[in-house]
C-alpha cells in the first residue's frame, strides 16, 4: 500500500511516567514535513542514555510522554518537500545531532555542534525542528527523543540527521553508528587524538568504551588499559584491543592514578571516560599525564551533577574535554565509519550481545541495568534487511 503523504499506524514504545515500564502501543506517525524523511526502522540499539531517560535520571530530554530510542537504522519510506539527498528505499542510519553544512559551526572546519541541535533540545525539547510533533497515541502528542526516536516501527527525522549508506551493511550493525560507535571511536581517534604509541586508559566497557578501545588500537596505541567494576567485560575488551585490565574494586581506596602509575610507570597520554559518574570523570582526569595528558569525557553525568576536579591538577597542564557523539561533525563521521567498516577496522559483532523484539524492550533495559551485557547493545530486529 502506498503510504506517501498519509499517517501510518504502527507499534512503538511509550514512556508515560519515569521509572515505569515502557508501554507497547499503537502510535500514529504523521507524514514527513519539509526537509524530513520517514523511515521504517529495521534495527535499534539500546544506549545507556535511553536508560537514563526512562529512569528520569537525566536532563534535556523533553516532556513526557516520549518515544525513546536514538540509535536506529532503517529504510526510507517517504520524503517531504525539498529533500534532495534521499529517496524511498534508501538505507539510512539516523544520528541524534544534525549537520546542516550551512551554519556558522558547520562551515568552520574544526567545529561540530551544528546550531540546529539546539532546536530539537532547548527550548523546544521533544519536538522536531519546526517545533511540532509527529507521533500521537490515545489522542495525545508524544515527544521525540533527540529528534530520532527509534523504539518504534516508523519514525520521522530531519534530513540533516540521517546518512544514506551502502545496503551491504547489515542493519543490526549499522544501527550502532547512530550513537555508541561514533561516540567511542571519535572520542579516542579525533577528540583525544590517540596516535601511534599513545598510552591510553578507557573507563567503562560498555559499547562506548569498547569502541574507544578499537579506535586506540587502530591508531597504534602502545598500551590500552581497560577499567571496569564488572570484570566480565574484560574478555570482550581484550578482543577489541585492550592490553591491560583494572577492576577498581580490587584496589580498595587506592587512587586510580597510583594504580596506573604502578602498572605502567607513568600516567596516560589519553584517558577516555565512558561511564558517566563524578568519580570516574575525576579519576580519568587524574590518570592523564599531569603535564600533557588529555582526558575526554563521554559519560553523561546525572542531572544536577557537576564535574568536580582539583583545580591545581588542571593548572599543571593537562587538558579535559567533553564530546557529543565523539566530537566530529556527525554526517562526515558516519561516512568515515562506513569506510572503516568496509576496511574491517570495526568489530561491531563484539558490541552485540542480545537480539530482541520491540515487545522485549523493558527486558533489554533490565539487562543493561544488571550489567549483563558484554558490550552494550540489545537489538530489536523487526524485519530482515532489504525486505
Ligand atoms: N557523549 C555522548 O555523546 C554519549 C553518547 C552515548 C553514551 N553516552 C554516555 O556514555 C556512558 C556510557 O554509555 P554505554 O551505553 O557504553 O553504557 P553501559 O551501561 O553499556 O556501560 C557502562 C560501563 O561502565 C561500567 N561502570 C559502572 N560504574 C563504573 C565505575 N565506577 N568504574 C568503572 N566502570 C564502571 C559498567 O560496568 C559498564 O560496563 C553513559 O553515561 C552514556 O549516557 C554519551
Ligand atoms: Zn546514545
Ligand atoms: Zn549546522
Amino acid at each position: 500500500m502506498d503510504t506517501q503523504g498519509m499517517s501510518i499506524n504502527c507499534k512503538g514504545a511509550v514512556l508515560w511516567s519515569y521509572n515505569e515500564p515502557l508501554v507497547i502501543e499503537d502510535i500514529q506517525v504523521a507524514p514527513p514535513k519539509s526537509n524530513e524523511i520517514r523511515v521504517k526502522v529495521a534495527a535499534v540499539g539500546v544506549c545507556h542514555t535511553d536508560y537514563t531517560l526512562v529512569k528520569g535520571l537525566g536532563s534535556g530530554f523533553g516532556p513526557l510522554p516520549v518515544v525513546p530510542g536514538h540509535e536506529g537504522a532503517g529504510i526510507v519510506e517517504s520524503v517531504g518537500n525539498g529533500v534532495k539527498r534521499f529517496e524511498p528505499g534508501d538505507h539510512v542510519v539516523m544520528i541524534p545531532a544534525p549537520q546542516c553544512d550551512n551554519c556558522e559551526i558547520c562551515l568552520a572546519p574544526g567545529n561540530y555542534c551544528c546550531v540546529h541541535g539546539k532546536e530539537i533540545r532547548v527550548p523546544t525539547r521533544g519536538n522536531h525542528f519546526d517545533g511540532t510533533k509527529r507521533f500521537s497515541s490515545k489522542g495525545k502528542e508524544l515527544s521525540c527523543m533527540f529528534g530520532v526516536s527509534s523504539f518504534i516501527e516508523y519514525t520521522v527525522v530531519h534530513e540533516t540527521m540521517a546518512q544514506k549508506v551502502d545496503p551491504d551493511i547489515p542493519f543490526d550493525e549499522l544501527c550502532l553508528f547512530g550513537c555508541c560507535v561514533p561516540t567511542g571511536y571519535f572520542s579516542a581517534a579525533h577528540t583525544g587524538a590517540v596516535t601511534k604509541d599513545s598510552v591510553c586508559a578507557v573507563f567503562g566497557l560498555g559499547a562506548v568504551g569498547l569502541t574507544a578501545i578499537m579506535a586506540c588500537r587502530s591508531n597504534g596505541a602502545k598500551r590500552i588499559i581497560a577499567i571496569d567494576i564488572n570484570p566480565a567485560k574484560f574478555e570482550v575488551a581484550k578482543i577489541c584491543g585492550a592490553t591491560d585490565f583494572i577492576n577498581p574494586k580490587d584496589y580498595d581506596d587506592q587512587p586510580m592514578a597510583d594504580v596506573i602509575e604502578k602498572l605502567i610507570g607513568s600516567l596516560c597520554d589519553v584517558t577516555i571516560e565512558c561511564v558517566g559518574l563524578q568519580e570516574t570523570v575525576k579519576d580519568a582526569f587524574l590518570c592523564s599525564h599531569s603535564s600533557y595528558g588529555v582526558c575526554v569525557v563521554n559519560g553523561a553525568l546525572p542531572a544536577g551533577k557537576d564535574i568536580n576536579i582539583p583545580a591545581f591538577e588542571l593548572l599543571r597542564g593537562r587538558t579535559i574535554k567533553g564530546a557529543i557523539l565523539g566530537g566530529k561533525k556527525t554526517l562526515d563521521g558516519l561516512k568515515e565509519l562506513c569506510d572503516l567498516y568496509k576496511a574491517k577496522q570495526l568489530n561491531l559483532d563484539a558490541l552485540i550481545t542480545h537480539r530482541m523484539t520491540l515487545e522485549q524492550v523493558n527486558e533489554a533495559l533490565d539487562i543493561l541495568e544488571q550489567g549483563k551485557r558484554n558490550g552494550h547493545n540489545s537489538l530489536f530486529k523487526w524485519f530482515d534487511a532489504g525486505r
